[in-house]
C-alpha cells in the first residue's frame, strides 16, 4: 500500500526535513505541501535541496487542503496545529511537529506557552524508557502523534535510563546545551543573524524559562514510576508530572553551527549504586536500539558525527568526586530531534519497519 501524505509548514526547516526523509520513503506519496506567507510559490524556491520534489507547489494551509490524505504532518509554529484537530478527524494519522499536543498538564501549558490547551497525543520518541517498557509500544497503531521538542527529547533520552533504574536522583538535574540556530526555525530574527552568532556563543532562555523544560519533566516522570525491582528515588507521582520531584536547570547556548545539539546533562548518583549498575542502566536501555548508541567508556560524541542521521550518540561519565553521572548526547535537531522522530513514529503507527527511510549514518566532514 502507498500512503498519501500532506506536509504543512513545508517552507520551513522542520517541514523541509520531513520532506527530505519522506522523499526516500518507498511507502509514501507526497501529494500536498502547504505554507503560509509563501503559499502559491514553488516548493523548490524555498527548499532548493529537494530536487526530486520540484514539481510541488506550496498551497495555503487550510483544513480542506490537508484533508483527504492518509497521513498529515503539521510542522507549524506552536498554537497553529490545534485548530486543525477537529477538521482532520477523518484523517487516519496526524503527526504534529509542534508543541500543541505534547504536554499533559494544563498548568504547564499555561505557564510556558499560553493560549488554548489541546489534548496530549502519543509522544513520538520510540526509544524513551517508560516505566518497564519503551514509548514505541504506545506508538504502534497510534493515530495522533506529538513529535518531540528537539532539546527536550535529547535531554530525556540522555537521562531516562538512569531515572527508570533509580541510579540517579532526578531532583537535581543540570543540563547545558550547545544548539544550532536551525532549532529556532527559518523566520527572520535579529538575534539569529549571522553577524550576531558567528564567532560567538549566545545563551538564551536562562533561568528556568525554556519551553522544553515541562516536556522533559513529563518524560522523566513517565520513566520513573514503574521501576522493576527497585524503589523510585523520590516520592511517586501524585499530581501533574511537573510536581513529580523532577527538577531541571536547563540552559541552552546558541553556537555557530547550522544544525545540531550537544547536550551535557548531569544528576547526582543515588547512594550505594555501583559504577557497573549505572552503566548497565544505559546499556540495558539502548543496547538493542538502532538509533540510540551508548559509546564505549571514555568516548564522547560530536555533533559532526550525527548530521543528517537519525542517530543519538551518547557518552557517559561517572564523576565520583562530584557524585554525579554526566551524559553527553549529540543529535541532529532536525532529524532525530524532529523529522526523523516523526517518521520513525509514523512507521510504527502504520506497521511498517521502524527504520524505513531513516539512516544511522551522518554526513561528514
Ligand atoms: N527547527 C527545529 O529544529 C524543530 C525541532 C523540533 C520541533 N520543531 C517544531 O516544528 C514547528 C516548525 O518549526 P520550524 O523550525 O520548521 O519553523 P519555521 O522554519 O519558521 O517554519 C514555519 C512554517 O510554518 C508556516 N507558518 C508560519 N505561520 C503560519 C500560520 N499562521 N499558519 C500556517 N502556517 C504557518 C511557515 O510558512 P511560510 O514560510 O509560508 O510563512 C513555515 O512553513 C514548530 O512548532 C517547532 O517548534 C522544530
Amino acid at each position: 500500500m502507498t500512503y498519501s501524505v500532506a506536509v504543512s509548514g513545508a517552507s520551513g526547516y522542520a517541514g523541509g526535513e520531513i520532506l527530505r526523509i519522506l522523499a526516500a520513503h518507498p511507502d509514501v506519496e507526497i501529494r500536498t505541501v502547504t505554507a503560509h506567507s509563501n503559499a502559491g510559490q514553488p516548493l523548490i524556491q524555498h527548499q532548493p535541496h529537494l530536487r526530486s520534489l520540484a514539481h510541488l507547489t506550496l498551497q495555503e494551509t487550510t483544513a480542506d487542503v490537508l484533508a483527504g490524505h492518509d497521513v498529515v504532518f503539521l510542522a507549524l509554529p506552536h498554537g497553529q496545529s490545534g485548530r486543525f484537530t477537529e477538521a482532520l478527524a477523518d484523517t487516519p494519522l496526524v503527526i504534529d511537529a509542534g508543541a500543541d499536543h505534547r504536554l499533559e498538564a494544563v498548568a504547564e501549558w499555561d505557564r510556558f506557552y499560553g493560549g488554548d490547551f489541546h489534548d496530549p497525543w502519543v509522544y513520538g520518541v520510540p526509544e524513551l524508557v517508560v516505566g518497564a517498557g519503551k514509548q514505541r509500544d504506545r506508538l504502534v497503531g497510534a493515530t495522533r502523534i506529538a513529535a518531540p521538542g528537539c532539546n527536550a527529547s535529547t535531554v530525556s533520552l540522555s537521562l531516562a535510563p538512569g531515572v527508570a533504574a533509580g541510579v540517579i536522583d532526578p531532583s537535581d538535574i543540570v543540563t547545558v546545551l550547545a544548539v544550532g540556530p536551525s532549532g529556532a526555525g527559518k523566520s527572520l530574527k535579529t538575534n539569529l543573524l549571522a553577524s550576531e552568532i558567528l564567532g560567538s556563543a549566545n545563551p538564551y532562555a536562562v533561568g528556568g524559562t525554556h519551553r522544553h523544560i515541562p516536556e522533559i519533566r513529563q518524560a522523566l516522570a513517565a520513566a520513573r514510576p514503574l521501576v522493576a525491582g527497585r524503589a523510585p528515588v523520590a516520592e511517586p507521582v501524585e499530581a501533574a508530572p511537573a510536581d513529580a520531584g523532577i527538577r531541571i536547570s536547563f540552559t541552552p547556548v546558541i553556537v555557530p553551527m547550522a544544525r545540531g545539539i550537544l547536550a551535557t546533562s548531569s544528576a547526582p548518583i543515588v547512594p550505594g549504586v555501583s559504577d557497573e549498575q549505572i552503566r548497565a542502566a544505559w546499556q540495558t536501555a539502548y543496547g538493542d536500539e538502532t538509533f540510540v548508541h551508548l559509546l564505549p567508556t571514555g568516548e564522547f560524541p560530536r555533533t559532526a558525527d550525527v548530521l543528517g542521521a537519525n542517530t543519538a550518540l551518547m557518552g557517559l561519565a561517572i564523576d565520583r568526586a562530584a557524585n554525579r553521572v554526566v551524559v553527553v548526547t549529540a543529535v541532529d535537531n532536525l532529524v532525530k530531534g524532529t523529522a526523523g522522530a516523526a517518521i520513525q513514529s509514523m512507521n510504527l503507527a502504520l506497521g511498517l519497519p521502524e527504520g524505513r527511510a531513516l539512516t544511522v549514518n551522518g554526513v561528514a566532514p
